[in-house]
């Protein structure tokens, strides 16, 4: 590609607002840390980047709660937006500016492209039913109503289907109104609203998607949609929170908060731009002119991204974004995420505990593909810390760099061998390619694979049996060590950055590594460097026991509040990351087999570890995907009933597992030679958490 990163041009990565409404938890963090990795590794590919994100203070996801808190909602939101500026930095999330949609910048702004809308014809009025709570005598906009989803069948708030198929909802279209006021059922009443024309961006958003970067999910849901028939969007509300909707014959109405949201990333962007001078970083360049626009958001807020976003930009004459990357949600315990039952694990708690913020970035950034959902357990957080970033990361550094402070007193005087050289410039490509393809997990891999080759390298050549025999060859050895030590340092430096700095500092370097660019990998380190510390800790087992049993209870206290009668739905903000992945309801199983099987008949199942090396649908069949599954021995061939599921794209390079000894079968006229195990009615693949290799026989 030509257009690869680093450009000519500047970039601003964006991360979707938090309503400033709550406690930022392990399913938030995976977005901003995620964009803080992908734009700390633009830099370090030596591209011009901006990283800007705000608080999302209006529409009725703070007013509800500021309601129940019963305070203002400029008062309630803007005491979040100063708790989440403090926290943000304490896991190096460093925001080049965090604002927020109340302030003025993006007011005025957020007017003057609803009024360039308008001038361009895109707005008009409309007389829609509105939901109306005649107890309480007062609309009810979005979260001030819950019913049924009219597309499929869930319960529903009066803007999105949460719990269900996650689609937006418009007024009026919610089922069985009911207000969350007083609980009554809710009447429908006309009224009239202000209307943005979608529907007039139907080809534009078309080829738009064609050549939208990102992930597989940001291009393929909008399409679906835009080929059912795009609407108009209502974009007022009855509300006084809000921003003023400028035009004539709105007095009395705000914008929906979704309008002014996104326009946030340009105002925080003109807020960098005000604060460095334009010399510095030009934001009318890069949203106005030319420039690279990356959104790193969660994955319920695609259709905000990916239709009504971009029809804004291009109605209102700004640049169209270049990448939208959608992260999948957070489970905890192969639980969903839910923050009325404290089923979370929040930023606070985290950092009380006393681990280092770089540990769960690392983990949150490496352990699924960005797309994949993610579970967190503290037993899986430990595997992942104590296996690679100590046992693998950790340890390279500190035995090569104690065996060259003792020996040599830093760097040994002499040139990286050529081979060590080539296999760093591998590394280097392996992680451009994986900036390029917007991977943070293979961001990750190139690092630590690159220190697991250096352990290999320093057991292989043994150096502390050469050095009074072979010195020189034991320096070569030590030498090509610290710079591999030194290159794993610059290409972790995105995910961990406190980490890599420490590194740095203990080799002698100065500045700041997340100064340095990839190349900079290659550069000799100083001569003399001081002794060297351990720079990872192990997490013992009894601390996870403890986590473990605090998680546990936590949920249980929350669970007999909500049976005490507490009205858990309403008394928080659970997104639809909350619930995904909740475990079914019992009732909902299969029910356990009565008869049991003696143990020689499991081992007449031979089950196997895989790995697919290519998905792709099977034409005519709805449902089918014909994979190539590497079970170390031979590639199989098998069919999966997963083409709807999953992204197939994403799937090459996933661990599986193989049923290798079913019968052979023909779907399709395609044969297949095995069958992959999945559970669930999503197909949740089956994989392995550890090393499992490729061919391995699951017992
Ligand atoms: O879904 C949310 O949490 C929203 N606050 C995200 C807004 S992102 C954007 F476009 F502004
Ligand atoms: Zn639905």
């Amino acid at each position: 590609m030509s257009n690869d990163f680093p450009t000519e041009t500047p970039a601003v990565v964006t991360c979707g607002l938090p309503y400033a409404n709550g406690d930022l938890h392990v399913g938030h963090l995976r977005t901003y840390v995620g964009g803080d990795a992908f734009a700390r590794a633009l830099e370090t590919l030596g591209q011009e980047t901006a990283y800007v994100s705000g608080s999302d203070m209006h529409g009725t996801p703070v007013a509800v709660n500021a309601e129940q808190e019963g305070v203002e909602p400029e008062d309630f939101a803007l005491e979040w937006h100063d708790q989440y500026e403090e926290t943000f930095p304490k896991f190096n999330v460093e925001f080049d500016n965090y604002g927020h949609t109340h302030d003025e910048t993006n007011t005025e702004l957020t007017q003057e492209i609803v009024r360039t809308l308008d001038e361009e014809g895109y707005v008009y009025e409309k007389e829609i039913q509105v939901a109306y709570d005649p107890d309480a005598d007062q609309y009810l906009p979005d979260r001030y109503v819950e019913g049924t989803c009219p597309y499929c069948g869930e319960k529903a708030r009066g803007d999105e289907c949460d719990e269900g198929c996650q689609r937006h909802l418009e007024p009026g279209e919610v089922e069985d109104p009911r207000s969350t006021i007083t609980g009554n059922d809710a009447e429908y009443r006309e009224r009239a609203h202000k209307f943005f024309a979608v529907s007039e961006f139907a080809d534009y958003l078309t080829e738009f998607l064609d050549g939208l970067e990102g992930t597989s999910n940001a291009r393929n849901q909008p399409r679906q949609w835009i080929e059912d028939g795009l609407q108009d969007w209502c974009i007022t509300r009855d509300m006084d929170w809000g921003i003023d909707y400028p035009g004539e014959g709105g007095e009395d109405l705000v914008l929906y908060v979704w309008v002014d949201a996104p326009i946030e990333y340009i105002a925080s962007t003109k807020q960098y731009t005000e604060r460095v001078g334009r010399d510095e970083y030009d934001w009318e360049q890069v949203w106005k002119d030319e420039g690279e626009i990356v959104h790193i958001i969660g994955r319920d807020i695609i259709q905000h991204h990916t239709i009504f976003w971009p029809a804004m930009l291009e109605g209102a004459g700004y640049n169209a974004p270049r990448a939208v990357a959608a992260t999948g949600f957070i489970t905890i315990n192969g639980k969903g995420l839910s923050t009325s039952r404290n089923r979370a694990i929040w930023a606070k708690e985290y950092l009380e505990e006393g681990f280092h913020p770089d540990l769960l970035r690392y983990y949150l950034t490496t352990t699924g593909g960005l797309q994949q959902d993610v579970d967190f357990s503290w037993d899986a957080f430990q595997e992942k810390v104590n296996g690679e970033l100590v046992g693998t990361v950790g340890n390279f550094w500190y035995r090569s760099l104690l065996f060259a402070y003792r020996n040599y007193e830093g760097t040994p005087d002499t040139d990286v061998s050529e081979d060590v050289q080539e296999r760093i410039e591998g590394a280097i490509g392996q992680t451009r390619e994986a900036v390029n393809d917007y991977d943070l997990r293979e961001l990750g891999r190139a690092a630590t694979q690159l220190a697991q080759f250096g352990n290999e390298y320093i057991q292989r050549n043994e150096p502390w049996k050469l050095t009074d025999d072979e010195p020189e060859r034991a320096a070569q050895v030590i030498r090509d060590c610290v710079q591999i030590a030194k290159a794993v340092g610059v290409l972790l430096e995105p995910i961990a950055p406190d980490k890599a700095q420490a590194l740095w500092e203990q080799l002698g370097e100065d500045g700041a590594v997340a100064d340095a660019h990839l190349e900079d990998a290659l550069e000799a380190p100083p001569r003399n460097f001081d002794e060297p510390g351990e720079l990872f800790e192990k997490i013992e087992d009894d601390r996870v026991d403890e986590l473990n049993e605090k998680l546990a209870e936590r949920v249980a206290a929350a669970s007999d509040d909500e049976d005490d009668g507490a009205d858990a739905e309403t008394e928080s903000d659970d997104t639809a990351a909350d619930e995904a992945g909740s475990m079914a309801d019992t009732d909902d199983l299969e029910p356990l087999a009565d008869e049991r099987i003696e143990f020689e008949d499991f081992q007449d199942v031979d089950i196997r570890v895989g790995r697919i090396e290519s998905a792709e649908g099977i034409e005519g069949a709805d449902d089918l995907a014909r994979l190539e599954v590497d079970i170390g021995f031979e590639t199989r061939q098998v069919v999966a009933g997963i083409k709807q599921l999953h992204d197939l794209e994403e799937l090459p390079g996933e661990k599986c597992i193989l049923l290798a000894n079913m019968a052979k079968a023909e779907l399709f006229g395609v044969e297949s030679n095995g069958m992959i195990l999945a559970a669930g009615e999503e197909a949740d693949l089956l994989t392995t958490h550890g090393d499992a290799e490729v061919g391995e026989k699951v017992r």
